[in-house]
């Protein structure tokens, strides 16, 4: 079975409902960074920084999967597909995609400030203040947060450079270490990037644009790709 990598960006679930981030009305436009999505926030101002995590899951829960993370479904009845998502949402679950990998954290999770292999679910959309894990300290969002480590970098790389085919949806591409998964591709692999406003990418043979919203131009591939291989 050909391997297919996904790699999505906010712009897959921007026709769900959820901001995305850098374009115009995007969330870093209301919110300072280093406010509420760094350590030192967390430290400084925990209520800010579990507020503004409280406010995106109540976003998220409200949200439904679209048209773009369906196709992805189906994209698994002729492929071994992985999606590696930038996105903290549980949209690419919820319509039933296998295999998800939570770049950047998850918002639907929290963890212990100190061992991180301490992770729980939360039931509903807001996370208390005062709650600690089973050892006694503090939880917080299960986000990667600006300034930190991406601890699962270095297995997504090992996915990307194991696909037969490569699509990027929805990702202004702007925010590392994650944007440079794109160049461990094999030269040889045909490459597809769907989002309105991509910006074409030097370097990345084989490479298609799609210049087209996510729920309308994810489908519009995978019925090609689900025809010809
Ligand atoms: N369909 C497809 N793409 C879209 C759509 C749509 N309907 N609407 C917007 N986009 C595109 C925009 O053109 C843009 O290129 O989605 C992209 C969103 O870019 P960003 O807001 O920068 O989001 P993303 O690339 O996911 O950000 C990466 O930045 O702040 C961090 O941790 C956060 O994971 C996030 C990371």
């Amino acid at each position: 079975m050909q391997r297919v990598v996904v790699f999505t960006g906010a712009g897959i679930s921007a026709e769900s409902g959820i901001n995305t981030f850098r374009d115009s009305g995007g969330l870093w436009e209301k919110y300072d960074i280093s406010e509420v999505a760094t350590p030192e926030a967390f430290a400084r101002n925990p209520k800010l920084v579990i507020d503004f995590y409280n406010a995106r899951r109540k976003q998220v829960l409200e949200a439904k999967p679209n048209a773009a993370h369906h196709a992805l479904v189906k994209l698994e009845n002729k492929f071994k597909v992985q999606i590696i998502t930038q996105n903290i949402d549980d949209l690419h679950e919820r319509a039933g995609s296998k295999n998800v990998m939570h770049l950047h954290g998850e918002i639907r999770k929290v963890r212990s400030t100190r061992f991180p292999e301490l992770v729980y679910e939360l039931d509903n959309a807001e996370q208390p203040y005062d709650t600690v894990c089973e050892r006694g300290f503090p939880l917080r969002p299960h986000i990667v947060w600006f300034g930190e480590m991406v601890p699962l970098m270095e297995l997504a790389v090992e996915h990307v450079a194991s696909a037969d085919i490569f699509i990027i949806i929805g990702t202004s591409l702007e925010v590392y270490p994650a944007a440079s998964l794109i160049h461990y591709a094999e030269t040889s692999v045909p490459k597809f990037y769907i989002d309105p406003n991509a910006r074409s990418i030097e370097k990345l043979p084989e490479l298609t644009i799609i210049r087209e919203q996510a729920g309308t131009g994810t489908p519009a591939l995978i019925e090609q790709l689900l025809k010809t291989e």
